[in-house]
């Protein structure tokens, strides 16, 4: 009995340091990350060396590596995060340049390219198309896209701008994309790292979140022929998605082919970009909260634990050092900022859940997630009111913050965001200022904070599975 007082006021002083250390993170790391992404933006950002306006750079890096390109991923997911700063009210001054981002990728999806469609994953800075050798068609990007400019659609109908602009400006760009992953999302696909040629989950979540909006934004401007195309293929998606589950071990397996354990960054970045408050601790969508991706979470953290010098002495059941997957070699494998930022967000957004619903549910699937804050957990339903639930989410915070504390402890005293730090020394390593690095911070930080965004329509899905 005095063991445990003592043990979980040991877990407060834990957790009361952990939040101190990323309180401060998040004060001086907020306008330093949101100035970083403005800095890779054409065509007037401080780094973006004659891009195009509205274009994204990946990083100002012309050499080792070599980043100085726009990729489609990296600049929905980036506007993704500028967009939900204008259309929730935090800024108001991004229009413009969400103006040119819009026009920007109108402009790439009808540049003629390799790939020869919008599946095409990178382009020259000034908007022609990169011919090299690459792994290429990449299809994540046309739905991560379609996403973002959809977000900025439906502000838009909401807010007294009528209907022809988006009708006539943004939803050819739209259905462009939409168009696309109707067609070809049964087909292989490059994965988010670029390496696996394959199915890839990353690619399946957000391709069927895209196809679900998409559906619902054209009902609501009357493009009604797309609608049940998008909804077919949304369900053929929603079905798919169910059989990267590795129910043996407690993970999604990322990619389908690739010949490694499948425990990859991408999952659970495919769980924070699909992320719905209102589906609740849904596992068929794959919610943050989800005994599946609370699983699944715990199996990918620790796959790294063992595999980074910096993570050695670290116990077993604190935040460590994350990266893409634990047999990566680009430049020896190493973490990388935005995974492990991408850990942080999806705690803060089963938090952010869990608080809402009241209450949280531990499943023979979760257990394990959840034994790590309390050894002595059984399975069933935790109300708000509980301690058990006061102390479970106090330390599931705690070790979220641990998450960014990591990443404090990592980042220079500039701020600046690199792709990766190294396992050994810790020091910032590949493209500087990557521009995905600062949005993953942006996102992370929000969710902390308690934000939520609209939801995409994840409510009341159910796989029809083996029905006809
Ligand atoms: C609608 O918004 C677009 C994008 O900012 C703008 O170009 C257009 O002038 C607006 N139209 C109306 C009627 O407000
Ligand atoms: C296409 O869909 C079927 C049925 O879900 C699935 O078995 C197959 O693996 C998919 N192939 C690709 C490349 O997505
Ligand atoms: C990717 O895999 C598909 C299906 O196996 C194959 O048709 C295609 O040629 C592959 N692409 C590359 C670039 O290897």
């Amino acid at each position: 009995m005095r063991f445990s007082v003592l043990v979980s006021w040991a877990a407060l002083a834990v957790g009361a340091c952990a939040r101190f250390l990323a309180d401060v993170y998040v004060a001086s790391e907020s306008s330093r990350a949101k100035a970083g992404m403005i800095d890779n933006i054409g065509p007037s950002g401080s780094k973006s060396s004659g891009a195009k306006p509205g274009i994204v750079i990946a990083s100002p890096s012309t050499s080792n590596p070599n980043y100085l390109y726009t990729w489609t991923r990296d600049s929905s997911l980036v506007f993704k995060t500028l967009i939900d700063q204008f259309t929730t009210g935090e800024d108001y001054s991004l229009r413009s340049l969400i103006d040119d981002f819009t026009t920007a990728e109108a402009g790439l999806q009808q540049t003629s390219n390799p790939s020869g469609g919008v599946g095409e994953p990178k382009f020259n800075i000034d908007g022609t198309a990169f011919t090299d050798a690459w792994g290429r068609p990449q299809r994540d990007g046309p739905a991560l896209r379609a996403t973002a400019i959809i977000t900025y659609a439906i502000w838009l109908l909401a807010n007294g701008n009528g209907t022809s602009y988006v009708l006539n400006t943004l939803w050819p760009i739209i259905e462009r994309d939409l168009n696309y992953v109707e067609s070809n999302w049964n087909q292989s696909t490059f994965d988010l790292w670029e390496e696996v040629n394959s199915s890839s989950f990353f690619t399946t979540a957000v391709q069927h979140r895209a196809l679900r909006e998409g559906a619902a934004l054209a009902t609501a401007i009357g493009q009604i022929s797309v609608v049940s195309g998008y909804a077919t293929q949304a369900d053929n998606l929603l079905c798919f998605f169910q059989s990267y589950w590795n129910s043996d071990s407690g993970y999604m397996t990322a990619n389908t082919g690739g010949g490694r354990s499948g425990k990859d960054a991408n999952t659970v970045l495919a769980s924070i970009h699909t992320f719905d408050v209102k589906a609740g601790c849904d596992a068929v969508t794959f919610q943050p909260c989800s005994d599946k991706a609370l699983s699944n979470l715990k199996v990918y953290v620790d796959a790294f634990r063992s595999v980074y010098g910096i993570n050695h002495g670290i116990s077993a059941s604190a935040a460590v050092a994350v990266g893409r997957y634990p047999e990566d070699i680009y430049y020896n494998g190493n973490p990388w900022y935005l995974a492990v930022f991408a850990v942080a967000e999806q705690l803060y957004d089963a938090l952010i859940t869990w608080n809402k619903q009241g209450s949280l549910d531990v499943t023979s699937t979760s257990l394990a997630f959840f034994k790590q804050f309390d050894s002595s957990i059984t399975t069933g339903t935790y109300r708000s009111d509980s301690s058990t639930y006061s102390s479970l989410t106090s330390a599931i915070r705690a070790f979220a913050d641990g998450f960014l504390e990591i990443n404090a402890k990592y980042t220079p005293p500039n701020g600046a965001l690199s792709e990766q730090f190294d396992k050994s020394s810790g020091t910032p390593l590949s493209a500087a200022d990557l521009t995905w690095s600062y949005a993953s911070a942006l996102t992370a930080f929000a969710a902390r904070s308690g934000k939520t965004y609209a939801g995409w329509g994840a409510a009341g899905l159910t796989s029809t599975c083996g029905r006809s």
